[in-house]
């Protein structure tokens, strides 16, 4: 995959592994394959969705493109710059450009700081305060809907939505380019889903944001994402624009994820039900991973890893194509 002016992320056959240690001298026994061999692209205002079940690698993923945890190999280009060229301490200025939003925001903010000091850190820290530091904050609390009255309350006077609009708010504090959202609307009630999640949207349209959406709900990741990536065991099954994904998906793990997707007034497909637990991601299967809980399996699935097949936009990795 050639790196485009447009894109704003390339990620090529990135591997992060985990080491597996055992025993007193805490010997490493194996590696969790935790990210094994992704390659992506993000253009710029895009928003891509990233689903699959639990444990298939998503956060680490996300991870690994933030800096946060260090890939085996393979590579990561933000706006054409390779990230592994640089040491921790010159990324100062792309790591600003890159932010995330998590989905328990009573973790990922600070009981003791108050609202001004938490959206106002990192704006501190790289001396980008507009004028006086509380007007600056009250304009980004407003951006996120949230009125000056905030400002010297500390999260655990919020609610759950409230505080992942102080958590967005923050996260825009840096004007980014790119932000990582890893399930942000998981932990709270569908109305207040709603609510954040077209506050996620209309900031993109105000400052050309790009999202990497982390869901394992389907039905959100094809309301918001512009393109979905299907990950499963490390691995990208499958990738397009969300209405070929959600409506025509190619891969039979996709099927059958989506077949559980309940979609009021469509003729609702049969529920796919997927056989046996999924594959240790420490022992993968060889040749294509899903082959041992696939429906369709054939032969050659055990033996071959699936190519990638283009059709338009939509790509697959599957020998059924
Ligand atoms: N720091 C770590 N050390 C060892 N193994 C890890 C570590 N972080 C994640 N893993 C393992 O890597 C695999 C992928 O985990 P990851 O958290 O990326 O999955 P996920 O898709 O985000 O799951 P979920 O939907 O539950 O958040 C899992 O098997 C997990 O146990
Ligand atoms: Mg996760």
């Amino acid at each position: 995959m050639e790196p485009r002016p447009r894109h704003i992320l390339t990620i090529r056959d990135l591997k992060t592994y985990f080491p597996v240690k055992r025993g007193v001298i805490a010997r490493t026994v194996g590696y969790v394959r935790a990210v094994d061999g992704v390659s992506l692209f993000m253009e710029k205002k895009e928003i891509l969705g990233l689903v699959g079940e639990s444990g298939c690698g998503k956060t680490t993923l996300a991870r690994t493109v933030l800096m946060l945890e260090k890939p085996v190999s393979g590579q990561i280009l933000f706006s054409g710059k390779d990230l592994s060229g640089f040491r921790r301490h010159e990324l100062g200025d792309l790591r600003k450009r890159l932010q995330i939003i998590f989905q328990d925001p009573v973790a990922s903010l600070n009981p003791r700081m108050n609202v001004l000091d938490i959206v106002t850190e990192g704006l501190v820290q790289h001396g980008m305060v507009e004028g006086n530091r509380e007007s600056h904050a009250a304009r980004l609390l407003s951006e996120v809907g949230l009125g000056r009255d905030a400002l010297y309350r500390y999260p655990h006077e919020f609610s759950g939505g409230q505080r992942q609009r102080i958590s967005i708010a923050r996260a825009i504090s840096l004007r980014p380019d790119l932000i990582v959202c890893d399930e942000p609307v998981s932990a709270l009630d569908v109305s207040v889903q709603a609510q954040i999640i077209n506050l996620l949207l209309a900031l993109r349209e105000r400052h050309g944001l790009s999202y990497l959406f982390i869901s394992h709900d389907l039905s959100v990741v094809g309301y918001i994402a512009d393109r979905i990536a299907v990950m499963y065991l490390g691995r990208i099954v499958e990738t397009g624009p969300s209405g070929d994904v959600m409506e025509t998906p190619k891969h039979p793990y996709s099927q059958a994820l989506l077949s559980a997707v309940p979609a009021p007034g469509v003729h609702r497909k049969k529920r796919i039900v997927l056989s046996g637990e999924t594959p240790s991601p420490m022992t993968p299967p060889p040749g294509c991973v899903f082959h041992t809980r696939c429906p369709k399996v054939m032969p050659v699935c055990r033996r071959e890893i699936p190519k990638e097949t283009v059709s338009g936009r939509h790509h697959v990795w599957c020998h059924l194509y």
